[in-house]
């Protein structure tokens, strides 16, 4: 194949190869019939597939898509912590894109969640970049086991939708590296997506679909990506420019201009016809894979829905209960809240899917209650009218409360045993293409939940939302269910759990803060004149929470069962491992309850003492496990020098510090019972490189340095200096040690660097 593909590429035109490396369309590559090199189309992505009907809509907002399984969006799947639940998504995702002749599903996102304002959250996994890419990973394999491409998109530090086309990204490399990269750099070499999707914005002044550094040194030369780089729709800023950086594929297609764009370069020399090559070498790459691939499939409707309420009800998070939960099938029950009826399961935008079947929560919680249980109804609140998949066009009402819907309400709830009141985020406070400024619910459910409550005996709170609120009603209900936006199957899932017959199992994969003035990036988000400064640098969500010693409202890990867990027995294979070497960690989990749970065990470590400012906590591994009542097992994780590394931006390079690490395991951020010490021996090759702006304290670190300052001005003395000298640097100190002018200064520096 490569021999034909180099072969097609000679006899290509050069307006050909600058054709083709653009869309045809919004969803297809170009065919080039003299050469019979054929289509293949792409489409959304990621938690369903979203194929556009035929000329459906004149415009992005309104087109509508063929129906197809609305599995829950990232922000639920995360919760499952599950990689295996993430490889049976995958697959059939997979098997629906083959219905469709589909050959890249667009997907996953895998951006941070730095702030919860960011609008497109409920796209995106985690807080937490470890978590984000194993889960990525998880579904990326899922996919292309089935012969059907991904594309992990949007590379790289696009954690807002504000300006998301002009902004610029401002982080320090040490806080790129730790938090913004590692997710991307996890997936790509853990599960090598066919395909990358660079992001709109700008990082460090320069585009991200412009970015050498990012498209071609960090991810194919440091990781080894070997796949296709496209654009995010429209991100395209100067197409050479791209093409010079790596980009290979612009979509959906900037027509004329673009290709005009190419042809000028090369004939100019700005652009050499080599790199042009190499760009539609892997579109020709990609086509024939999909071509290749393809597969006549039909999927199972109804069975792929049985898929999706499996997977939401691994993913909702039990985040109170008061023993009220789960329900007994007798007595009567109020559900309150329009959502009863017309949940929210997905988010607006890119990503929006046109459902096959939709299980509706009051209806199954009809089926699941049975005939012994008296159900009755009502809305509380009204909903925005949205007129298109961005929650656009929408008004406020919901942030108006109807008197006479919470009158009903209350009314209904003083009569029942229990009531379930539905709550949540409507289309129109979240989306992709705009944040939120605030991070309460509409005020028509707050009085809602406010006035039901006091008339109530017992309420549950169901939450349909696609990133975290503040509750300041929270000590007023008995047992609160995040069931994020859960699919089209959320209704069924959210029965299950209410009722028992599914033990919930989803641990948070972001903090849930009291308010929002307490997420580290309050101040700086989401900039201002096309700037995002991301001030808080390497403390994100958890990292930042627990070094402040700042309460949440729900740490980061946290989720109840109905069962309980006990944690025993921490072992690590040595006590002393090498920079190079690999330790093993052991920890034995119990279900201690009388109901069969799953537990998600979490590996954090602590770096006991380190040069740099660093979080109290860094997740390093984690897995999932099923428990039938007194049943244990023996989790293990495996970690390497990069667990224990930060990166330094002084060498470019993850750096291990000699010393004490603690590894804590537990089921939650807050909550580590176990804790083990390992002391990590540095690499010698990690010594600094001094310079006469090192400073004697730097020096005196050094065992070499050291050595040679004891041997110059004698230890004793050496041990008399006050603190201000051992922070001067080695050019001054001749201010307090006349012998060390500048010659002997380089003659220090030539022994310690050699
Ligand atoms: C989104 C991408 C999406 C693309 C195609 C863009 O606006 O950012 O995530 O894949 O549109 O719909």
């Amino acid at each position: 194949m490569q021999n034909d593909i180099n072969k097609l590429i000679g006899e290509m035109t050069l307006e050909e190869k600058a054709a083709i490396c653009g869309g045809l369309d919004s969803w297809h590559t170009v065919p080039i019939s003299r050469l019979d090199i054929p289509s293949i189309m792409m489409t959304d992505g990621p938690h369903g597939v979203r194929k556009e009907f035929e000329g459906s809509g004149e415009d992005l907002l309104t087109v509508k898509s063929l129906p197809a399984t609305c599995f829950p969006t990232a922000s639920a799947l995360a919760c499952s912590w599950d990689t295996e639940l993430m490889f049976g998504l995958g697959e059939a995702l997979g098997e629906e894109c083959l219905a469709g002749d589909i050959s890249i599903l667009l997907g996953p996102g895998v951006n941070i969640k730095r702030s919860p304002l960011c609008g497109r959250n409920f796209e995106y996994y985690s807080e937490d970049p470890l978590l984000a890419g194993k889960l990525a990973s998880g579904f990326i394999n899922g996919v292309q086991n089935q012969g059907v491409g991904t594309s992990l998109k949007h590379f790289a530090a696009n954690n807002q939708e504000t300006e998301r086309m002009t902004t610029d990204t401002i982080i320090d490399e040490r806080t790129l590296r730790e938090i913004y990269l590692t997710n991307f750099e996890i997936a790509v070499k853990t599960a090598k997506p066919w395909t990358l999707m660079c992001s709109y914005n700008k990082l460090h002044g320069e585009y991200c679909s412009e970015s050498k550094r990012l498209l071609t040194e960090i991810l194919r030369d440091e990781w080894g990506f070997d796949g296709l780089v496209m654009s995010d729709w429209g991100a395209v800023n100067e197409r050479d420019d791209g093409l010079a950086a790596g980009l290979d594929l612009e979509m959906p297609t900037s027509g004329e201009d673009g290709i005009n764009n190419i042809i000028s370069a090369v004939n100019s020399g700005k652009l050499p016809e080599s790199v042009l090559d190499t760009a539609v070498k892997r579109i020709l790459e990609l086509v024939f894979k999909g071509v290749e691939n393809r597969r006549i499939a039909e999927y199972d409707v109804n069975k792929h829905h049985e898929l999706a309420r499996r997977i939401a009800g691994d993913c909702a998070v039990l985040l109170k209960n008061d023993a009220v939960l789960p329900l007994e099938r007798k007595g009567s029950l109020a559900v309150v809240g329009a959502f009863a009826k017309d949940p929210r399961f997905q988010g607006g935008g890119s990503s929006h899917i046109n459902p096959t079947i939709m299980s509706v929560p009051l209806e199954e919680i009809k089926v699941s209650a049975g005939k012994d249980v008296a159900v009755s109804y009502c809305r509380g609140y009204h909903l925005d009218e949205v007129n298109d998949a961005f929650g656009s066009g929408f008004s406020s009402v919901c942030d108006i409360p109807d008197e006479e819907l919470i009158r009903e309400a209350v009314e209904a709830a003083s009569k029942a045993d229990k009531t379930i009141l539905f709550a949540g985020l409507p289309d129109s406070f979240e989306s992709e293409g705009y944040d939120r400024t605030h991070m309460r619910l509409p005020i028509g459910q707050l009085k809602l939940i406010e006035e039901v409550s006091k008339a109530s005996k017992y309420v549950i709170v169901v939450l349909m939302n696609g990133s975290p609120i503040e509750m300041p009603w929270i000590s007023h209900v008995d047992a609160v269910l995040e069931a994020y936006l859960a699919g089209q199957a959320s209704g069924g899932a959210i029965a299950d759990i209410l009722f028992g017959d599914i033990n919930p199992s989803g641990k948070l994969a972001e903090t849930f803060p009291m308010k929002v003035s307490d997420n580290p990036s309050f101040l700086s988000f989401p900039g201002s004149h096309k700037k995002a400064e991301y001030r808080e640098g390497v403390f994100v969500g958890y990292r930042y929470y627990e070094k402040k010693q700042i309460p949440t409202l729900f740490p980061f890990g946290y989720g109840l069962s109905y069962t309980t867990f006990a944690y025993t027995n921490i072992q690590t294979d040595c006590n002393e491992i090498e920079e190079n070497g690999k330790l093993t960690v052991k920890a034995t989990v119990k279900n201690t309850g009388s109901r069969v749970g799953r537990e998600t065990v979490q590996f954090y470590i602590h770096d006991v003492e380190s040069s740099v400012i660093r979080p109290e906590k860094e997740l390093k591994g984690f897995e999932k496990i099923t428990l039938a009542p007194g049943e244990e097992k023996t989790v293990s994780v495996s970690l390497d020098k990069r667990a224990f590394a930060y990166y330094d931006d002084e060498i470019h390079d993850w750096k291990v510090e000699t010393g004490v690490f603690e590894i804590l395991v537990g089921g939650s951020s807050t909550d580590t019972p176990l804790k083990a010490a390992v002391t990590v021996n540095a690499a010698a090759e990690n010594r600094m490189v001094f310079t006469r702006n090192s400073t004697v304290g730097e020096l005196l670190n050094d065992p070499v340095g050291s050595a040679i300052l004891y041997e110059i001005a004698g230890k004793e003395y050496i041990a008399s200096l006050p603190p201000f000298v051992l922070q001067m640097p080695l050019r001054s100190v001749h201010m307090q040690m006349p012998d060390i002018n500048e010659d002997a200064v380089s003659g220090v520096l030539d022994v310690l660097n050699s």
